[in-house]
């Protein structure tokens, strides 16, 4: 039976009460509004600890002042109910004041230089500062072995790898493949501002990265070429893109040594929705 806790207290009572049991505790953290994707997090941290928790919080801090907080789907009954049938064993479902209890704005911060600038971080100032922030503080209130987080967000898994590196958090953090819609889309709650017609088209993104991931592995074009035609390609199915990259697959670095996996990563927007998506891209075989 799953238990739900709105507070720090009660999820410490719990958390200890499993560690006086020896059980491996895994962390799930997300914004609510679960789907398909999310419920494949829960599945691969029941494969890899004892006990699950999940957190459903919409953090304040991640979000810019033109962006969705206000609107982004918030939809605990629903969720509550899918994380009880995947088997999860705590929800932690804290409101701002829990998480925040000093306000917004004397807060410690979690800066994580140059990667949180980078990408989507160009695009939207202060985003990777506050989930940083706030991942590191479920961190010390959940106290997991291991947290899951989804590659489809692979510069926010790569901004959480590295603080937890470089301040010695005692955290495993894995990370979980991307689900996809029937037509390509990264699932994401983002996708149900778009209408049906934007959800067809937004399909030309891991269409586009499929396209680029063929002309790294099988042709001599550059990285910019490829950058280029991908770039093109969103245009014409109407997207806006904010970056085409190709980057190394761990540091997201430009510069990619031949011995090293590369990736493609983009973020476009359709309408008034913003997408991101990433693939794999490997080797260079040339
Ligand atoms: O990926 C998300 O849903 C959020 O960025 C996270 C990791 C839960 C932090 O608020």
């Amino acid at each position: 039976m799953m238990t739900t806790v709105h507070n720090v207290a009660p999820l410490r009572e719990q958390i200890r009460a499993w560690r006086a049991q020896n059980l491996r505790i895994a962390l799930v953290p997300t914004m609510g509004n679960l789907h398909r994707g999310h419920f494949s997090l829960i599945d691969l941290a029941k494969q890899h600890a004892d006990r699950v928790v999940a957190s459903v919080f919409v953090n304040p801090t991640q979000f810019g002042p033109n962006e969705d907080f206000t609107i982004y789907p918030r939809t605990l009954e629903a969720d509550t109910h899918g994380l009880a049938t995947a088997h999860c064993d705590l929800l932690f479902a804290p409101g701002v004041s829990e998480v925040y209890p000093n306000g917004l704005a004397n807060q410690t911060r979690v800066r994580v230089p140059i990667i949180e600038n980078d990408l989507c971080g160009a695009v939207r100032p202060g985003h990777f500062e506050g989930v940083a922030t706030v991942v590191c503080k479920l961190f010390n209130m959940v106290t997991p072995d291991l947290a899951v987080f989804g590659e489809k967000d692979l510069q926010q898994l790569r901004v959480i790898q590295k603080f937890v590196k470089e301040l010695n958090i005692a955290v495993e953090i894995l990370g979980a493949p991307t689900r996809r819609e029937a037509n390509g889309l990264a699932m994401s709650s983002r996708n149900q501002y778009l209408t049906a017609d934007e959800h067809d088209r937004a399909g030309q993104i891991f269409a586009t990265l499929e396209k680029m991931r063929q002309l790294w592995q099988k042709s001599d074009a550059t990285a910019q070429q490829i950058q280029r035609q991908g770039w093109e390609q969103l245009e014409l199915a109407g997207m806006r893109p904010d970056y085409v990259e190709i980057r190394d697959y761990e540091s997201l670095d430009s510069n990619i040594l031949p011995e090293s996996v590369a990736s493609g990563l983009v973020a476009a927007r359709l309408g008034k929705t913003r997408l991101i998506d990433n693939l794999m891209f490997g080797r260079r075989h040339l």
